[in-house]
């Protein structure tokens, strides 16, 4: 999960340039184990900004390096939120997506997003 996060906040900061600060995680299911020895591929990638807000998502695989075999064990949803120099939610650059891809992590980020915001209202 620390990797997770680690990943997830390099692709955010690579996006927004600033210092930028987890502000949620959906949850994760773990669809196969990682087994002592693997190694442990994780890729990151912006779906969509938002104001002050970016959501990554991060896949994470476990790779069997002897037999060259790639499971996928998670996918994980984050929210970073990019920081000014004071520690204040600063806007973010706009996300440009161009293939059918990008348009439909884009889309599927505002779905989450509205989920998040209504259990945000909740609680
Ligand atoms: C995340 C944080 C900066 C938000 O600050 P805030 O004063 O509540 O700011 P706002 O209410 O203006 O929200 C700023 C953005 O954060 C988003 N946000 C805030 N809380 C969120 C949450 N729990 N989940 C997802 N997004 C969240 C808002 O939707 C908003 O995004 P937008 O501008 O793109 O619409 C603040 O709550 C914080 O510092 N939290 C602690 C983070 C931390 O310590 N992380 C490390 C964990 S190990």
């Amino acid at each position: 999960m620390h990797m997770i996060d680690i990943a997830g906040a390099i692709s955010a900061y690579r996006h927004c340039r600033r210092q930028v600060v987890t502000a949620s995680v959906d949850h994760l299911d773990f669809l196969n184990p990682v087994q002592v020895g693997d190694l442990i591929v994780l890729e990151a990638q912006v779906n969509r900004a938002f104001h002050t807000s970016v959501e990554v998502g991060v896949e994470v695989f476990s790779e069997d390096s002897a037999a060259g075999v790639r499971k996928h064990t998670t996918t994980a949803f984050l929210t970073f939120v990019a920081l000014n120099e004071i520690g204040k939610p600063i806007p973010v650059p706009p996300l440009i997506v161009k293939t059918s891809d990008e348009r439909r992590r884009y889309r599927e980020a505002g779905e989450r997003r509205n989920l998040r915001l209504k259990a945000r209202k909740k609680s």
